[in-house]
């Protein structure tokens, strides 16, 4: 009997993750034998259980908060795209017996907002709300799409500016504090903060958004999140979570895996269903 290939999420906490029904939607629709856990790892015992999983025969592992960094910095390969995030949330055995480290998040946004949403970045402003993590993630795939321009905009300035910095060999990104926003209406308004997480909204002037504008919140929840009924009040044309990235994110992890790349939208419709009929996903028009 060929046994069961085993992949897992670990994170602290983790009992929330969406992604063991995710993956297991991917297996029904690609015909795969597979379980995939959700576990509860804290940092002190992160790199022990990983070694321990991939030891016993682990086929895949993603990472999430508080662990990316740990993954980076374990992680023997890493692509380019987590070395510049340094975070990683996917991690592959290797033939060689290491240990391989992906950041699929960028591309997860990317792939939502271009495929799934219809929305266009090349020759668009960017204003990216937030320079933590989640941030880091999602510049490269974004600064490679080719738009005008990406302003970061953080609560801390200094941090806004720093990963401009760090970013600008790529693309034209400028860093700057929430605080000096005024005056800079952009097409493309993500809010990669974890504001959401706590129910907050990041301050934010009138007239920040052009007239077709779209925002987009990295966070997604039960309900529509302050920042997502923010953009529906603001007039945005489309305003929504991070549901999609979500599923997108791990479609690449999936791909990394086992080298097919699931159908996404019956799942993202799926999960849309699962939060009986909340409308976050609908465009205002
Ligand atoms: P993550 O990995 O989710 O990005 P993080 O690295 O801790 O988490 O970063 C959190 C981001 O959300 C930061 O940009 C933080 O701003 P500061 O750098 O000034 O701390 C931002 N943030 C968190 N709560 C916020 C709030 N209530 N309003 C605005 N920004 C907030």
């Amino acid at each position: 009997m060929t046994p069961t290939d085993r992949y897992a999420v670990f994170g602290h906490p983790i009992h929330h993750s969406q992604s063991p029904r995710i993956h297991t939607l991917f297996a029904e629709q690609t015909g795969a034998t597979l379980t995939y856990t959700a576990e509860d790892v804290t940092p002190e015992r992160f790199e022990v259980a990983v070694r321990d999983f991939f030891g016993s025969g682990g086929r895949g592992l993603n990472c999430t908060v508080p662990l990316k960094e740990l993954a980076f910095r374990l992680a023997d390969t890493l692509s380019e795209r987590a070395r510049r995030a340094g975070a990683v949330n996917t991690l592959a055995p290797q033939p060689d017996g290491g240990i391989l480290g992906e950041n699929t998040d960028g591309i997860g946004l990317v792939r939502d907002l271009t495929h799934n949403l219809g929305i266009d970045l090349t020759g668009k402003t960017l204003l990216i709300l937030g320079a933590g993590g989640a941030t880091r993630g999602i510049l490269e795939p974004l600064l490679r799409l080719q738009p005008t321009r990406i302003v970061i905009a953080n609560r801390t300035a200094e941090k806004a500016r720093q990963l401009a910095a760090e970013w600008g060999d790529l693309g034209p990104v400028t860093g700057c504090g929430l605080d000096e926003l005024g005056g800079m209406p952009c097409d493309i308004l993500l809010n990669a903060t974890a504001a959401s997480l706590s129910g907050d909204l990041p301050p934010l002037p009138d007239g920040i958004l052009t007239e077709a504008g779209c925002c987009y919140d990295l966070a997604y929840g039960k309900e529509p999140t302050p920042f997502v009924r923010w953009g529906q009040a603001a007039g945005a044309r489309l305003s929504v979570d991070g549901i999609g990235m979500l599923v997108e994110q791990a479609a690449e992890a999936f791909r990394l895996w086992r080298g097919i790349r699931p159908d996404t939208a019956p799942v993202i419709a799926r999960l849309e269903a699962d939060r009986r009929g909340s409308s976050s996903r609908q465009t205002q028009d």
